[in-house]
């Protein structure tokens, strides 16, 4: 990094890793993956049986899933990579153009990509993180055909706003929720939108089967299409009506799965129980801003996206002078003992994948990749260790800000 590196300054003496005394003797983690007794029961259950492929327990997984999440039609697969190549092999075409968010994690464009199509990348909201609908607005042609969007860190993106444009152009609507369990818009779950809804249950998830997806949708047809795509075309027993895939969940995950939604309500009530504290916590210290949940949405928080504005630490608006005070920040909170992580260190017009020449870049996901950091939220955390973030953040603060 050039230009300034906050951590020489006088204030930060105070800091742990100046050798101050740590906010948190132990260390308070990002993850926290632990199944219960139950969890583990089911899965020893279906070990014994012997009935190790997709089965009731799958089954009896998507039926109440489908239920909590508001969605008619509810398909396990191996896990949330797979469900977005069965929504968009059921919705969308090769050679169709399909906006997309440029902050997201990849699978959600490398998806529509793999399905032959072409990602329009488009800008997302500085306060939200999720896709800014008038720009996906702007870069409508006749060619676009669908809208594929992230409701990122378990924030609904603005439903009501994607809804009004596809229905302006005629075009199909993808919903990611890998990070979203149980998020609401209006008071409904989020699998009521949309002509397709994808998860993931990967370890690190609000709830997991170990790997582990699934897709929603609330139409008869999409959902005998994606169902055909998730098992070889099948039709009837070793007849084949289409090219499909093997992308099934195996029952020992299903029942994992089942038994972890007895939990799943009380979990994302205490995800946002520390979201509040940790809101109450950041309302204090100048700098610094809480994620701001999408109007009308009921956050998960899968993830706890921490804003920093460079101005409050005398950092200009350089990109690699913006991701170095980020960085000094994690670092000063890791030694506060509080653990951080980077969702995401680059937007994906600037993968090396995607970044080819004439690729736009995008001014807020340029931003956000220099300034966002994310702090502990998982279900998992005390009390005490929820106030030990929140006094982190403030000691931190306040020793770098100018
Ligand atoms: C937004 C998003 N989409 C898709 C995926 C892919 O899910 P999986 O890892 O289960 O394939 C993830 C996983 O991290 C994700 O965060």
């Amino acid at each position: 990094m050039g230009g300034v590196n906050v951590l020489d300054r006088a204030g930060a003496r105070t800091l742990a890793i100046r050798g101050g005394k740590p906010v948190n003797a132990s260390p308070v983690g990002m993850i926290s993956v632990k199944l219960d007794e139950a969890d583990i029961e089911a899965a020893v259950g279906v070990l014994r049986s012997g009935m190790l492929a997709m089965g009731k327990n799958c089954l009896a997984f998507e039926e109440r899933f489908g239920q909590m999440s508001e969605a008619k039609h509810s398909l396990s697969c191996a896990n949330g990579t797979c469900a977005l190549q069965l929504a968009y092999g059921a919705l969308i075409k090769p050679g169709d153009d399909v906006l997309v968010p440029g902050w997201t994690y990849i699978a959600t464009v490398s998806m529509v990509v793999a399905a032959g199509a072409n990602p329009i990348f488009c800008d997302v909201d500085p306060r939200t993180f999720n896709i800014d609908v008038k720009d996906a607005a702007r870069r409508v042609t006749p060619r676009t055909t669908a809208i594929a969007c992230t409701h990122l860190y378990g924030n609904p993106v603005d439903i009501d706003g994607v809804e009004r444009l596809a229905d302006e152009h005629g075009l199909r609507v993808i919903y990611d929720a890998a990070q979203s369990h149980l998020a609401t818009y209006k008071g409904r779950g989020i699998g009521a939108f949309g002509d397709a809804v994808t998860y993931s249950f990967y370890p690190t998830k609000n709830m997991t089967t170990g790997e582990g997806g699934l897709v929603t949708t609330n139409d008869d047809d999409t959902a005998a299409e994606m169902k055909l795509l998730r098992s070889h075309g099948e039709t009837s027993k070793y007849i084949h009506g289409k090219i499909g895939f093997n992308y099934r969940m195996s029952d020992v995950e299903g029942a994992i799965g089942l038994s972890q939604l007895d939990r799943i309500a009380e979990r994302t009530e205490q995800r946002r129980a520390n979201a509040r504290a940790l809101d109450a916590a950041l309302a204090e210290i100048d700098g610094l801003h809480a994620p701001v949940a999408s109007e009308h949405a009921e956050h998960a928080y899968h993830l706890y996206a921490v804003r920093i504005d460079p101005t409050a630490f005398g950092v200009g608006e350089d990109a690699a002078e913006m991701a170095g005070l980020r960085d000094s920040i994690c670092e000063a909170l890791k030694g506060e003992g509080v653990m951080t992580a980077v969702h995401y260190p680059r937007p994906l017009t600037r993968q090396p994948v995607f970044d080819r020449p004439g690729m736009e870049h995008l001014a807020v996901c340029d931003r956000l990749a220099g300034t966002l950091f994310c702090v502990p939220i998982h279900h998992n955390l005390t009390d005490g260790q929820v106030a030990g973030v929140g006094e982190a953040l403030k000691k931190v603060a306040d020793a770098l800000r100018v």
